[in-house]
């Protein structure tokens, strides 16, 4: 069973401010949303032209990856590049890792050649917040730790649902899928409510659904057809079979056929409802691929935003409070 409650380490500063972005439990509504908003308005500049925004050219982030990943480290790289950020992403695999050197150490080493921030994504709950714990000074940012969290995509999911939708307030979310395993439905969850959804359903088959007592206020439900009904935003998430060997068997033909969402069982939601997946998607399997890339689908938005979100986070955690977004 995996764990979900470790410690998430302090995310303020000793002046206040948010200094490591490690969940979003606990950030407060007006954070949450002046997120959001500096990242619409980082957007709009990149669309009406600008390449380059250098509001952190004098900072340094690396990036620390011990699980794989595709949107979350790209964007992060892509997002600091075009703030004016030194990037380097650190090879785990030819790193003094694989001679023994401990994290913390690790980290000690790169904070000491001057590195202001480290991007972290790792299997093990509580890492990152661990590790910010332990750092001299340096911000350090989750991009996804075990089942635990994955702040940055909760946010651009809030971004892209308040985009299509012109609000959170008051929408009926449904979640489907491997649960149990997610740290993006964890994040997405904290998010929602903050914002003011009225209404999530957590919905799969019983060996992928949580212990409902790490999602109070969700219905946590079996059938995905009668959960669907009413709903404006579908969240489709994936197999994560790499977390679940006591459940190696599982037969995906089986699962597409109860909680794969097709154009059929999309019609039991409503009729502007919208699509979502943070990736990667196994299409035929949690999705229907003409679902994935129809009309209602979302799901290159969310990539698209994950890069101003990130933009975003990086300025707000380490710019200047003279660009006014320091929170
Ligand atoms: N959504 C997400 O975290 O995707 P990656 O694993 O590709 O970063």
């Amino acid at each position: 069973m995996p764990r979900t409650e470790p410690a998430t380490g302090a995310q303020l500063g000793p002046d206040g401010r948010l200094h490591h972005l490690i969940t979003l439990e606990g950030l407060d509504r007006r954070l949450v949303e002046t997120l959001l908003d500096f990242a619409a308005d980082l957007r709009e500049r990149c669309r009406a032209g600008a390449r380059r925004l250098p509001l952190i050219e004098d900072r340094t982030i690396i990036s620390l990856f011990y699980e794989p990943s595709t949107r979350t480290r790209v964007s992060f790289e892509l997002a600091a590049r075009r703030l004016g950020a030194q990037q380097v992403n650190f090879d785990v695999a030819n790193s003094s890792v694989n001679k023994g050197e401990n994290m913390s150490d690790t980290l000690a080493t790169l904070e000491a050649m001057g590195c202001d921030a480290f991007v972290i994504r790792h299997g093990e709950n509580g890492m990152p917040g661990n590790l910010a714990g332990l750092t001299r000074g340096a911000t350090v940012i989750n991009a996804g730790d075990g089942n635990h969290a994955h702040p940055t995509q909760g946010l651009l999911d809030l971004l892209t649902i308040r985009d299509r939708k012109g609000r959170i307030e008051g929408l009926n979310i449904v979640i489907c899928g491997d649960i149990r395993h997610s740290r993006v439905a964890r994040s997405d969850v904290h998010g929602l409510h903050t914002c003011g959804a009225a209404r999530i359903h957590l919905c799969g088959p019983p060996e992928l659904l949580p212990e409902p007592s790490g999602f109070p206020d969700c219905a946590i439900v079996e059938d995905f057809d009668s959960a669907l009904d009413g709903a404006d935003v579908v969240i489709m998430l994936r197999l994560q079979m790499e977390r679940m060997q006591h459940l190696s068997g599982l037969n995906t033909d089986v699962y597409f056929r109860r909680y794969g969402l097709n154009s059929e069982r999309l019609a039991h939601a409503r009729p502007d409802a919208l699509v979502m997946h943070p990736g990667p998607m196994n299409r035929g399997v949690e999705i229907a691929a003409d679902v994935a890339d129809g009309p209602q689908s979302a799901i290159l938005d969310q990539v698209s935003n994950g890069i101003f979100v990130r933009m975003a986070v990086l300025v707000t955690l380490l710019g200047n409070s003279a660009y006014g977004h320091r929170v």
